[in-house]
């Protein structure tokens, strides 16, 4: 993995990706599958939506620390399982043979094979919905990453692939963020 700039995050999490959330918990490290999440801002604030029924939700409260790992397809199948199980029996990272790899600011570990990897730090908690703010604190991308089509769950079971890229950039020079 090799780092790149901070505002590179935007562009990984803008498009809405299946993520890996990985935490740890004081103990031992955890991942799950999340679906749910959102940028906030051009300032690295992202939105992530989860709740108690996950061992992860404690981890995030208590440590305040997370990395958002964008998986391409070769890990797609593997991410869905790792959904149909708990860290609080299981260690995942065993289980499905995932290899962890140290993250630069946060104890969370970042996730070989993945896309790219968003080390966060949670700023706040906003219970009524189970929203955790964070703030993107390192990005790292895999370049030798084969497949670099994110995932998109459909919210049925099903997912899609990124398709065709379109470029608009000449046209949004004015909303465009600063360094992208
Ligand atoms: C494709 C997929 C997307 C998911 N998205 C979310 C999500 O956005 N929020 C959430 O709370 N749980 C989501 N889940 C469920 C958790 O990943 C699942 O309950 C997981 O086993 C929790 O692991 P943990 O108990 O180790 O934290 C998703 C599961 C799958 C398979």
């Amino acid at each position: 993995m090799k780092k790149v700039k901070q505002e590179k995050a935007l562009t990984y999490l803008e498009p809405g990706p299946l993520l890996l959330v990985t935490t740890f918990d004081g103990r031992k490290n955890n991942v799950m599958p999340l679906s749910w999440s959102m940028p906030l801002d051009f300032d690295g604030h992202f939105a992530l939506c989860t709740g108690p029924w996950n061992y992860s939700f404690a981890a995030l409260r208590k440590q305040k620390e997370c990395v958002l790992c964008v998986p391409g397809p070769d890990l797609l199948k593997t991410a869905v399982q790792i959904g149909t199980v708990s860290g609080a029996d299981t260690d995942k990272f065993q289980k499905f043979g995932l290899t962890s790899l140290p993250a630069s600011r946060v104890k969370p570990p970042l996730l070989d094979g993945c896309v790219a990897c968003v080390e966060c730090r949670v700023e706040r908690f906003l219970p009524a919905y189970g929203i955790f703010v964070l703030k993107a604190v390192c990005v790292w991308e895999n370049p030798s990453c084969a497949d670099k089509r994110i995932i998109h769950a459909v919210g049925d079971g099903t997912f899609r692939a990124d398709g065709e890229p379109f470029n608009f950039r000449r046209l949004m020079k004015e909303k465009l963020p600063p360094g992208l």
